[in-house]
């Protein structure tokens, strides 16, 4: 209810400066997203997947392009990460509920670390371990922001069992976000990232996460805005 009426002002709000009738639709709201991201807290969701916490999240205020799948693919390629080792699913995916009407869905994309250029380097995360991440989109008809949500992590090998190494949410994101910091470019694109810190949507401690791993429950906010650049 709370949500619905912060929703209701903000709508008005956009309305009112715009100076254009009430009865105009202004469609897709996430399109012109005014907020970084709804807490899911607010709308009976979790900031824990399955199990995983989410530990990043791109603002809703990124450019647009950025918070579409081709456009988190590209951008992932930017900082390292590609698609997953020739559709090889190891695990099952997970879903999370972002409080946004949806309930719990399955993940959109899982993107591995690569080594090098192609996509054996991905295979290669996949046997050696690396970072990788999981994607879900905060867009349910409750708080459609557009934001994604980011389940970082820093895995084992397969001989273990893809497990999460110790400190492996904190050492995945971190890791994630120093690659992400400043200017990246993938493709064609260029991409210009800051980075915030929020505490107080994750628990910090192991509390409901997998295989008992603690966290310091930061999650960290990009803001990912593709930069033109007149060459
Ligand atoms: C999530 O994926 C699993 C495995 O592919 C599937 O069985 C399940 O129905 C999916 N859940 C939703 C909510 O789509
Ligand atoms: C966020 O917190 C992590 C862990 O304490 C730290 O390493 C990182 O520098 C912080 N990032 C920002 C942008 O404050």
């Amino acid at each position: 209810m709370l949500q619905f009426m912060l929703l209701s002002l903000l709508f008005f709000q956009v309305v009112h400066i715009a100076g254009v009738p009430l009865q105009t639709p202004i469609i897709p709201m996430y399109a012109c997203s005014s907020v970084d991201f709804y807490s899911p807290l607010l709308g009976g969701g979790s900031m824990l997947d399955n199990g995983e916490p989410l530990n990043v999240i791109i603002s809703a205020l990124s450019t647009p392009e950025v918070l579409t799948e081709d456009g988190i693919i590209n951008f992932a390629k930017a900082i390292g990460f590609s698609e997953e080792c020739l559709d090889i699913h190891l695990g099952a995916p997970q879903s999370a509920n972002l409080g946004d009407g949806n309930g719990w869905v399955n993940q959109t994309i899982e993107l591995r670390q690569y080594y090098g250029n192609s996509e054996i380097g991905t295979c290669l995360e996949t046997l050696i371990g690396g970072n990788h991440f999981r994607v879900f989109d905060q867009n349910g008809p409750d708080a459609p922001s557009g934001a994604l949500f980011l389940a970082v992590s820093q895995e084992e090998d397969l001989e273990e069992a893809h497990t999460v190494i110790p400190d492996g949410y904190d050492i995945g994101r971190d890791k994630l976000v120093k690659a992400a910091i400043g200017t990246t470019h993938f493709d064609g694109v260029t991409y210009f990232t800051t980075a915030r810190n929020l505490t107080g949507l994750l628990a910090a401690g192991s509390i409901g996460v997998n295989h008992g791993i603690a966290t310091d429950g930061i999650t960290t906010l990009l803001t990912v805005t593709i930069v033109d650049d007149f060459q």
